[in-house]
């Protein structure tokens, strides 16, 4: 038989649609997540420490992603079973950090075949041929995946560095600007950078709420609260 190639979705493109069976009912992407930012992110294996780290936490900051009108989902090549399994022994027996009885609502996706993980490039050979990497999609509201991170199998993600993603891309949306190295919401933003002579030239003379390192470095601020009030929900 023919070996079907795939190649890894790209950002800016569309995000692969695919009909799943999940740990909350049979899903259809992107259809049932249309308005909605989605973070779809893969872990290794059920049952296993790194993944029940992350699940404890991402489980746990799932009110404030949902506040920023973004969904989580998760995928695994573990069976339906397993996964149910696995998540009632977080709920009822494991205490991490400062967290127990965490209930793990959001869907978790059964990909026993393979084929939701591979359309993803969630399956890396020279990591594993059997389990999925960590990978994380973030995809925007029309379906277009807007960020793409991996992680190995050993490294657990950082949860607050997704939020900053999607607070991140939200707001580069809402505000028509980009955000400098580690911003945070209430830091200073990035302006577009001047696409003509006499725009530089003005941008350098300016004095009022932009501030330029040089003519094409310019910032602005946007407050916390400004930023918060556009995009979180009510
Ligand atoms: C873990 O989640 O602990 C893990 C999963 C697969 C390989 C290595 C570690």
């Amino acid at each position: 038989m023919e070996e079907q190639v795939f190649t890894m979705p790209r950002i800016g493109e569309k995000a692969p649609e695919f009909k799943a069976v999940t740990t909350q009912g049979e899903i259809n992407f992107p259809s049932d997540y249309k308005g909605s930012w989605v973070i779809f992110f893969s872990h290794p294996a059920d049952f296993t420490p790194v993944c029940t780290s992350e699940f404890m936490t991402f489980a746990t900051m799932e009110k404030a992603f949902n506040d920023a009108n973004c969904k989580l989902l998760g995928l695994s090549v573990d069976g339906l079973y397993s996964h149910i399994a696995w998540l009632r022994t977080i709920k009822d027996k494991i205490k991490y950090k400062k967290m127990k009885n965490v209930e793990v609502t959001f869907p978790l996706i059964e990909d026993i075949s393979m084929d939701i993980s591979k359309r993803f490039g969630m399956i890396m050979p020279g990591e594993s041929n059997t389990k999925a990497v960590r990978a994380v999609f973030v995809i925007d509201p029309k379906g277009i995946i807007r960020a793409i991170i991996y992680y190995p199998l050993s490294l657990g993600r950082n949860f607050d560095e997704l939020y900053r993603v999607v607070i991140a891309l939200q707001t580069a949306d809402t505000f028509d600007v980009a955000t400098p190295a580690d911003w945070r919401p209430g830091d200073d933003v990035i302006v577009p950078t001047a696409g003509s002579c006499g725009t530089a030239k003005e941008r350098m003379e300016q004095k009022d709420d932009i501030r330029c390192y040089d003519w094409f470095f310019c910032t602005k601020k946007i407050d916390k609260s400004t930023i918060f009030k556009k995009i979180l929900k009510k």
